[in-house]
């Protein structure tokens, strides 16, 4: 029997402490990368944690009992949280999304959306403040959730059917208590509510057209995602991607869509309406047809370190100057400076490169940075 290796480096630590640069850098709002892309959404972890287990991000044989998970001490605060995201916000972020682990598992999450609510983008507009969420908890507090700021959520669900949905969470989680949460959000008035749907091949694209037929007319806007190779942990395989174009091919089959125009310059979802005008669905293919070209994201961890891409291996810690007494504009400079420095674009080179040696070292998860 072969026994699977774990490599003994937790790619946390693999880390830059950030540094303020000798020359001050403004905050215009007009900041780009060293590919000239802007700087738009700031992805915020939250939480290392989550209470479900799915396979292809979370496996049980590896966030165990006994897994490291970040102790308390290492989590910024929700003011140092909030002072970092003003800084993004002066460079030109417009859009925060909270993730994990499962962000609405971090106590007291409402506080941390009123903060980010009351900051305003260089135009003097509120941010779109949306959430990423296994909606496990959703039913009990999308109210409080939409009283604190929050405009809309995303709904992680991977299939309609109670035994897959519960082998695919792998906590045994009933499918009606998300559907539950997804509707408590909608009455809530964080809509448009967005579902992501992973698909996995051979695990639930038999899920695909049920799916699209439930949230058809709904006003809810179902994704689907190419599984992807983030982290060193899921044992991804290319056999198990399903390409977005046979799932366009198989929900056109039956419900004929017609293809949108983006809404907004860098998304990930390519956008299909269906042909009768009820609504529409997305197709996120980071594996088949990569999105590098306009990225616009930045990811903050839990305990504050900035990534620069979801297949990055280091993070740039922030944490030091943050608690070790920077000024503001000084904070601002040193995201610029990163910013500035950013080249990646792993998901373009992905076909070129052989797997895993290609970024040099390990990389983060999924779970630890969010989506
Ligand atoms: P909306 O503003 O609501 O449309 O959100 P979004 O599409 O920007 O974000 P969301 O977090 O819903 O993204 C959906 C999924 O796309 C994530 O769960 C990831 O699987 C994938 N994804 C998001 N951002 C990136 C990215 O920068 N690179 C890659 N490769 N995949 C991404
Ligand atoms: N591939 C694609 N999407 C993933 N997610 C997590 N792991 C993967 C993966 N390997 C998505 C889930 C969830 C979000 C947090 O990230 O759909 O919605
Ligand atoms: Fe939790 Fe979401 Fe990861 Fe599933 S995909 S284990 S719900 S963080
Ligand atoms: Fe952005 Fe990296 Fe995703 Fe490309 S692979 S779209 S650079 S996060």
């Amino acid at each position: 029997m072969s026994e699977r290796v774990i490599p003994l480096v937790d790619q946390r630590l693999t880390t830059r402490a950030a540094v303020v640069p000798t020359t001050p850098i403004d905050a215009t709002g007009l900041l780009g990368d060293a590919l000239g892309r802007p700087l738009r959404d700031l992805r915020i972890s939250v939480t290392d944690r989550c209470n479900f287990r799915c396979s292809y991000c979370m496996p049980k044989s590896i966030f165990d009992k006994d897994y490291p998970y970040l102790p308390h001490s290492a989590l910024l605060s929700f003011e140092e949280i909030t002072r970092i995201a003003r800084q993004f916000v002066a460079h030109g972020v417009q859009k925060i999304r909270l993730t994990g682990g499962e962000p609405l598992l971090r106590k007291n999450i409402e506080i941390l959306i009123e903060q980010l609510a009351a900051l305003r983008t260089t135009e003097g507009r509120p941010l779109d403040i949306t959430l990423t969420t296994n909606g496990s908890l959703l039913e009990r507090k999308a109210r409080d959730l939409k009283a604190a700021g929050l405009r809309r959520v995303t709904v992680s669900l991977d299939g309609l059917d109670d035994a897959v949905f519960r082998a695919m969470n792998d906590v045994d989680f009933p499918v009606a208590d998300v559907l539950r949460g997804i509707e408590a959000a909608r009455e809530a008035g964080l809509g448009p509510v967005k579902i992501n749907m992973v698909v996995k091949r051979g695990t639930n694209e038999h899920e695909i057209l049920p799916m699209a037929r439930h949230f058809k007319g709904t006003g809810a806007v179902l994704r689907f995602i190419e599984y992807m190779d983030v982290g060193a942990t899921n044992g991804w395989r290319m056999d198990e991607v399903m390409p977005s174009a046979e799932v366009v091919q198989l929900i056109h089959s039956e419900l004929p869509l017609v293809q949108l125009d983006p809404s907004a310059p860098g998304e990930t979802a390519e956008r299909w309406g269906y042909a009768d005008g009820s609504g529409e669905i997305g197709v996120i293919s980071s594996v088949t047809q990569a999105f590098c070209h306009d990225c616009n994201r930045a990811r903050l961890s839990t305990e504050g370190k900035l990534y620069l891409c979801l297949f990055a291996t280091q993070g740039h810690d922030l944490k030091p100057l943050v608690r070790g007494g920077t000024s503001d504009a000084e904070l601002a400079s040193a995201i610029a400076a990163i910013w500035q420095g950013r080249d990646d674009r792993y998901s373009e080179l992905r076909a070129s490169m052989p797997p895993d040696q290609s970024t040099g070292g390990r990389r983060i998860e999924m779970s630890y940075i969010g989506g």
